[in-house]
């Protein structure tokens, strides 16, 4: 890709780790099962559980909506660390040192029991270890640097002080976490499938789940009517697929973070970084068979919301021109991450009173610790009754200062954008060009329209099928993104992202509609 494409956007992203992998190719749920546990969703978290309990003597069944390891785990920056910025300092304020202890270990356990799962089956994933370092270009952040260095001390962490990152930025202050790693996410766990797939484990693709009914066992309903029945479900489905209750809509938003994967003239110094500040800028290296890769990681918004998606890439290539002389854009692409309203992970039991549904969501762009101590916790709360990490990730904590602000926060977001689509004024201008998408009027209804590369018209309703609020046109990744709860959908209405379970519906008539686009613009 040269930076004429990635000014105009006429390529679709693509994500290193997928392209450097091969696809998948497990069957769809194609008869009703029973089994003692169901997974649903199979991403790191789905399938690190998966791997966790096939251990115990319990039949599994792992169920995702598209191909595995396709979503979030699909799209990373793939590090191994327990430092999830300038976090541990406010945690010991605001939970105490109990549970600031216990987010610490369980992400501190979840490094080493990865490089123990690679160890154990020799697998070939890119596995380095690496330091991590958060630094700041802000002189007021010093004091919580130093701050945040004592706290993560006192938690076990071994954190020490920098002002020096091999980088041309001014530092003021940086915490340096010593072993750490980063590895290529895809290769690790698509041998992993292959590993509980041999050993029983049954893994349907392209089985969305979309319905749950909870009874004596319980029911998970796919996409094309066939059921798993089930002793307990674990939802690992990113944003919860199953809504009807447990309030996660009002307690969950999504964010996307934009990723280039560049080659450049100075030979990368080794390290993981980032920033302490918005707007947020991370790094890290690949070393692929034509040679290293820095990733060029940041620009996070709430999915849905501002205007031109593409600045995000342009700014990233600013910043990779004032570290490194960059010769070539090798791939762009995006993620999208769950976020909570105190920023610790929804872990355990969907409900206090569904002791046979369990969950594990918001990881907060950290999910590949995150993900490996939601495995512990929901094989130890399955298994054992109990785990050591189990009050700080309580999806049902409700002592967590700042949750009940920032609930009110966010859900009048959620309902600006319920109202604002339904009466914001639509575009008056032009046609839609190819690889333009639009929103229109239409009898009253707003309809999006894309015209591809061909001149192919595709019309949508853009309401989101999850709860009604109004798409907004994705220029960068050619999709509809929902500004309420991050589902997003492809041109043609399929879904890219939850929590919605349905497709956008098409409209059919595109030859009025087109005469209709023709006419009014
Ligand atoms: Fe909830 Fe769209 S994702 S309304």
């Amino acid at each position: 890709m040269n930076r004429e494409d990635l000014k105009n956007f006429n390529r679709l992203p693509q994500s290193y780790w997928l392209a450097s992998t091969a696809p998948t190719e497990y069957p769809s749920l194609g008869e009703d099962i029973s089994v003692d546990i169901a997974i649903i969703g199979a991403g790191m978290a789905g399938l690190l559980c998966a791997y966790l309990l096939h251990r115990e003597n319990v039949s599994i069944a792992v169920l995702d909506a598209g191909r595995i390891l396709c979503g979030t785990t699909g799209h990373t920056t793939a590090k191994i660390t327990s430092q999830h910025g300038l976090i541990y300092d406010k945690m010991k304020r605001q939970l105490g040192t109990e549970l600031a202890k216990q987010y610490a270990d369980a992400n501190e356990k979840a490094i080493k029991q990865i490089k123990e799962i690679i160890d154990r089956h020799h697998i070939d994933c890119d596995y380095s270890p690496q330091s991590s370092y958060i630094y700041t270009e802000d002189e007021n952040k010093i004091e919580k640097i130093e701050d945040e260095i004592k706290t993560a001390s006192e938690l076990g962490i071994k954190a020490s002080f920098t002002d020096r990152i091999p980088f041309p930025l001014s530092i003021k202050a940086g915490i340096m976490f010593d072993g750490q790693a980063q590895f290529h996410p895809r290769k690790f766990l698509l041998r992993l499938a292959e590993i509980i797939s041999t050993a029983g484990v049954k893994i349907y693709e392209n089985s969305r789940a979309v319905d749950l009914e909870y009874g004596e066992k319980i029911t998970v309903t796919a996409g094309n009517g066939k059921k798993v029945t089930a002793d307990k479900v674990v939802i690992a489905s990113h944003y919860p697929f199953y809504n009807k209750q447990g309030m996660y809509f009002s307690r969950l938003y999504t964010e996307r973070a934009y990723i280039l994967a560049v080659a450049a003239k100075e030979k990368y110094p080794g390290g993981m970084y980032i920033n302490a500040e918005n707007p947020s800028r991370s790094l890290r290296v690949l070393d692929t068979e034509n040679g290293q890769l820095i990733l060029v990681v940041g620009e996070n918004h709430k999915t849905g919301q501002g205007t031109d998606m593409a600045e995000h890439y342009r700014n990233l290539v600013d910043f990779a021109d004032k570290l490194f002389t960059v010769e070539e854009i090798s791939y762009r692409w995006s993620t999208q991450d769950c976020m909570t309203l105190d920023g610790i992970p929804y872990i355990g039991f969907y409900k206090q009173n569904t002791p046979n549904i369990l969950l594990a969501t918001g990881f907060q762009k950290w999910g590949m610790t995150n993900s490996m101590a939601a495995a512990n916790i929901i094989r130890d709360l399955i298994i054992e009754g109990t785990s050591p990490w189990q009050d700080v990730y309580n999806p049902s904590r409700m002592n967590i200062l700042g949750s009940a602000k920032n609930f009110i926060v966010e859900n009048a977001d959620v309902a600006k954008h319920l109202i604002s689509g339904k009466t914001a004024p639509l575009p008056e201008d032009v046609k839609v060009e190819p690889g333009e998408g639009k929103v229109f009027e239409n009898d009253g209804e707003r309809t999006g329209a894309y015209r591809d590369e061909q001149g192919r018209l595709f019309l949508v309703n853009t309401t989101c099928t999850h709860m009604g609020c109004e798409l907004n046109w994705n220029s960068a990744e050619r999709s509809w993104d929902c500004p309420c709860h991050g589902s997003r959908f492809t041109y043609t209405g399929d879904i890219i992202d939850g929590p919605a379970v349905s497709p956008l519906t098409a409209e059919n008539d595109v030859n009025t509609v087109e005469k209709l686009i023709k006419d009014e613009f």
